[in-house]
């Protein structure tokens, strides 16, 4: 009888493959891949951070803020999918899973469950001006060696940035100034944009 073969390891690599796109080089073209993962990891965690909104507001305005969360949802997984196929295209395995985004976020799980529209909004607010920020920077340090990505995100932040307006109508004052302006953390804008949606309303 021959000896029984071991059954093989599955194929589970997660390393860099050994080409990019054309025109770029090897090592260049992986450090974007690189720096594009945790933009995969940031709209990831916001898609169903998004959703989580969507079903936990409550109070008058819960249809408007419900309803204008989901087409934002769309361009966001669509942003996710951009993303992660032009890693693979830079030649670099994109991490979609759960336990990715987890292990390697630098930024801690949102921390509103159900609460009003202001507070959420205010907090989102908050999500925002820091995925913002770190895409920005992402896009400064990806535009030193490649502009087809540094276009794609570019695109994306502009995507964000109207929707962080949609957010920021909600707690402007009608002398522009925001309810939350002084709040760094998600609990601190969400008591800021409660206190100023009970003087207005
Ligand atoms: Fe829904």
């Amino acid at each position: 009888m021959p000896p029984k073969t071991p059954p093989k390891t599955p194929q589970s690599d997660r390393s860099a493959g050994s080409y990019t796109v054309p025109g770029v080089d090897l090592e260049d073209g992986h450090k974007v891949a690189t720096i594009l993962q945790d933009r995969l990891n940031a709209l990831n965690d916001l898609a169903l951070t998004l959703k989580h909104v969507h079903w936990n507001v409550t109070g008058p305005h819960f249809i408007a803020v419900h309803e204008m969360i989901d087409p934002h949802v769309v361009d966001v997984r669509a942003m996710v999918d951009e993303t992660a196929e032009r890693m693979a295209t830079l030649g670099v395995p994109p991490l979609g899973t759960p336990g990715e985004i987890v292990a390697n976020r630098s930024w801690d799980d949102y921390s509103l469950a159900r609460a009003s529209t202001d507070e959420h909004l205010g907090a989102l607010d908050v999500v925002y001006d820091g995925l913002i920020a770190d895409h920005r920077d992402a896009q400064d340090e990806i535009g030193e060696i490649d502009a087809v990505t540094e276009d794609m995100v570019i695109g994306q932040i502009s995507k964000l940035e109207l929707f962080q307006w949609f957010v920021r109508a909600h707690l402007e004052t009608t002398g522009g100034e925001l309810a939350t302006a002084d709040s760094d953390t998600e609990a601190d804008a969400a008591e800021q944009a409660s206190i100023n949606a009970g003087h207005s309303g």
